[in-house]
């Protein structure tokens, strides 16, 4: 038994071999089976696919790099759990591509601030963050308020989200147009339907300007909605370890 350890001993190459075949062993049984549990994203009430408006927010979030500074997810530790509400659930990004958890607090974290300010304190804040916060360092963004939204290639958008793997139906990315049209406005004639197709819409004018979808609408849209689709109220986990 010793002498077998012999050739591991004197050679480094050998025993670095040695070590990553072990370690690969290792690192399969940990992880390969996460790719097959179904329980590995926990299934969780209240989560569906962005809006077209919510998903063309979330394009402006990532264009303008809103992430470089705030995070979107929230530690299971007390003081995070205290200032930020719940901690996050993996379910409540499967919908991200990409995720926006982010690794820099220069601003605080963002994911449940939706409903946390008005729509115009949200505007306000994003045309001049001084205005409303006087010690704050987040840079405006004023250009955003008024600029025209693009939003012509919005089906192809959801089309693209659904080839990996975020659940649109035909329906939803054939009615992308109407429904990121009937969501800028409050008691449109497609509110309805776009409230039947993504629980807990919320249809408005984001930007104060009912004429115009902006850029601001969209964010805004987004900024107002993450973190409100699962209600923590009557959550609960699966976890048996939550369960005492
Ligand atoms: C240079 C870093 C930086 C960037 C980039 C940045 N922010 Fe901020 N943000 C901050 C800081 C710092 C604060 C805290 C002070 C304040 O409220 O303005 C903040 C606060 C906020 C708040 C209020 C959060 C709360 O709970 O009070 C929101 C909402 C927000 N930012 C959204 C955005 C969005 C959207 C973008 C991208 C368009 C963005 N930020 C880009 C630094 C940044």
């Amino acid at each position: 038994m010793i002498f077998s350890h012999e050739p591991f001993e004197r050679h480094s190459l050998v025993l670095t071999a040695g070590i990553l075949i072990v370690v690969a062993i290792g690192g399969l049984i940990e992880i390969a089976p996460l790719f097959y549990l179904e329980n590995t994203i926990e299934k969780v009430e209240g989560m569906r696919p962005y809006t077209p408006l919510e998903l063309a927010g979330r394009n402006i979030y990532i264009r303008e790099g809103c992430y470089t500074c705030h995070s979107q997810m929230i530690r299971p530790l007390r003081d995070e759990v205290e200032r930020y509400g719940h901690y996050s659930l993996a379910a409540e990004s499967m919908y991200d591509h990409p995720f926006q958890w982010g690794s820099k607090r220069t601003g605080p974290d963002l994911a449940r601030v939706g409903g946390k300010y008005s729509d115009d304190w949200q505007r306000r804040h994003l045309i001049d963050p001084r205005e409303v916060v006087p010690e704050s360092v987040m840079p405006g963004y004023r250009f955003l308020d008024g600029t025209p939204l693009r939003y012509d290639d919005i089906s192809a958008q959801l089309a693209a989200n659904s080839i990996v793997g975020v659940p649109y139906t035909d329906e939803m990315i054939d009615n992308a147009k109407a429904d990121l049209e009937a969501q800028a406005v409050e008691g449109g004639e497609g509110e309805e339907a776009l409230v039947g197709r993504y629980p807990k819409a919320m249809a408005r004018d984001y930007d104060g300007r009912p004429a115009e979808i902006t850029e601001m609408d969209a964010l805004v849209a987004y900024l107002q909605m993450l973190g409100t689709l699962v209600d923590f109220k009557t959550y609960e986990a699966e976890d048996p370890a939550n369960k005492r």
